[in-house]
């Protein structure tokens, strides 16, 4: 069986607050776009992980990978023996790169084998496995637009979104997360307050246009070239909105459709990682 691992994008990120645990609250808008990794899953001995694809160099088969780790805390979940696995993760989208590649594929991980072991744990399980991976992964696990509070486990449905072209580029450098966070500076932000509905992307961008992503000042200061990526993207014919996802380094524009979206791709640097398409926006 493959299983889709598509990357998350944040449309807005306000920081709103720090638990005492050193983990920041959030508000945040999450689509998924067209973009994502793939991950296969077949009978083997144990669970092993190979990699292929475009980006799977940058990873290692290692314990610690996050798709390996998804499949041991499942297994402990199970309780019982369970057959071996051979997952193989066609990587396509970068690493460390704000748009959830990792978490994303630990998601995936988990939909996946909880099928293949027949396990049928259930979505609140599931979660909470995922939280245990990352602040990131629930709202991977169900792959569909949301707005995320807490840390990350908060979610609720998002407003309803129209469909929309998205364009993601990425210059090439891996910011760490934890970084970025830590340089994050001033008051905490409000969570944003959003319609029911956008009737189209360009009344969705005009609405984005008030909230922000308060990872990106902190963002552009360990990593300048973020703030070319987004001026590249303001600058591209039919950009609606340019704005950075997660904590960097890729960055996003809105545009009215895939087929915009994917035009403009192609006039960005061919040295960036760049990808245009659809946003899956669940209708
Ligand atoms: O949960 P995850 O492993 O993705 O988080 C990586 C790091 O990012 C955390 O160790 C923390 O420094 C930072 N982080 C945070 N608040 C969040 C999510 C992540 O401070 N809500």
């Amino acid at each position: 069986m493959i299983e889709d691992a598509p990357a998350k994008v944040n449309l807005h990120l306000h920081v709103t607050g720090r638990r005492a645990d050193g983990y920041h609250r959030l508000d945040s808008l999450v689509v998924f776009a067209g973009a994502s990794d793939s991950l296969r899953v077949g009978p083997g001995e144990g669970v092993t992980l190979g990699l292929g694809g475009p980006e799977g160099g940058a990873l290692a088969a290692e314990p610690d990978n996050l798709v390996l780790r998804a499949a041991r805390r499942l297994a402990e979940a199970a309780g019982r023996p369970l057959p071996g696995a051979a997952l193989h993760l066609e990587k396509r989208l970068p690493v460390a790169s704000g748009i959830g590649g990792g978490s994303a594929d630990a998601a995936a991980a988990l939909r996946a084998l909880d099928r293949f072991w027949g396990l049928g744990l259930g979505a609140a399980r599931l979660e909470g496995i995922a939280l245990g991976l990352g602040a990131d992964v629930p709202v991977c696990l169900a792959s569909r637009p949301a707005l995320m509070g807490g840390v990350g486990e908060v979610l609720s449905p998002a407003p309803r979104l129209p469909a929309f072209g998205m364009v993601l580029a990425n210059p090439r450098v891996a910011l760490p997360t934890p970084a970025v966070f830590a340089g994050r500076q001033g008051a905490f932000s409000p969570p944003a307050s959003l319609p029911a509905s956008w009737p189209d992307a360009a009344s969705l961008a005009e609405g984005l246009r008030g909230l922000r992503n308060d990872l990106e000042p902190p963002a552009i200061a360990l990593c300048p070239p973020v703030a070319a990526v987004l001026d590249a993207l303001d600058a591209l014919p039919g950009t609606l909105l340019a704005r950075m996802s997660g904590s960097g380094a890729t960055c996003f524009a809105l545009f009215r459709d895939a087929a915009a979206a994917a035009r403009a791709a192609a006039l960005l640097p061919a040295a960036w990682w760049r990808w245009g398409g659809a946003a899956r926006t669940g209708d």
